[in-house]
């Protein structure tokens, strides 16, 4: 099946995709798979379980059989595992450490792929990741990689944990974030990189509205579509 309606939006954490792909999701009226949450999930799964975050065999048997659903709630999306809503306990640096480990077993990301794929569905899919363009989606009409610079990612990490009321630290933030990025871009399986054929745009001096409106002209473009 060729996937028309699919627009994959990869790139590093703090770039902006998810809320780029969320406005997109309701402007287009489209689903959205937000694929970082499914390596969340298994990995605060794991974490609770005690599993080892290099124990491949039982953490692929927990991907195989996670009991995960999302349900939108008017304003965002519920996260439910095994029907309880685990909402921001998946936000933490944590949590997001151990999902860039459990992310870089090959055995993993083979057993969230078919998941991933039946994401797909009328009238359309926005997928937000690191290789919805490379590796999940390849045929996809419109691949987008957004970038940003660290400094910038982590500048914006920290306006959102400060207005969260959380004291945090900047240069920490900062390193965190470099330690991530080199992990997800250089693990041998499905790395961090563009899809040939995606467009890069760079978000670090762009406003989140002039990302969207940059991915929805080319969309309509490439789509025949006149969504503004
Ligand atoms: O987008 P995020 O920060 O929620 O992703 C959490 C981790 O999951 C990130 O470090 C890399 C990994 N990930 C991945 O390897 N492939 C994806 N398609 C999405 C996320």
């Amino acid at each position: 099946m060729i996937n028309k309606n699919l627009i994959t939006i990869d790139g590093p954490s703090g770039s902006g995709k998810g809320t780029v792909c969320h406005i997109l999701a309701k402007k287009l009226n489209w689903h959205l798979l937000d694929s970082g949450a499914l390596y969340r999930i298994l990995a605060f799964v794991a974490l609770q379980q005690h599993i080892e975050l290099d124990n491949h065999v039982e953490l692929t048997e927990l991907a195989l059989n996670l009991d995960v659903s999302f349900k939108s709630n008017g304003t965002g999306v519920d996260t439910l595992i095994s029907g309880e809503n685990v909402g921001d306990k998946l936000r933490t640096e944590i949590v997001a450490q151990a999902a860039s480990q459990v992310a870089a077993i090959q055995a993993v990301r083979d057993a969230l792929l078919a998941r991933q794929k039946a994401f797909y569905q009328m009238p359309g899919l926005i997928a937000d990741g690191r290789d919805m363009g490379t590796v999940v989606f390849p045929d996809a009409p419109v691949k987008i990689f957004l970038d940003a610079s660290a400094e910038e990612r982590a500048q914006r990490r920290f306006n959102q944990l400060q207005d969260k009321g959380f004291s945090v630290s900047i240069a920490q933030i900062l390193s965190e974030i470099r330690e991530r990025d080199f992990r997800d871009r250089n693990r041998p399986v499905a790395p961090l990189k563009p899809a040939d054929d995606a467009i890069v745009i760079d978000s670090t001096s762009l406003s989140i509205d002039e990302v969207v409106d940059q991915v929805l002209q080319l969309t309509n473009l490439k789509l025949n579509l006149t969504v503004e």
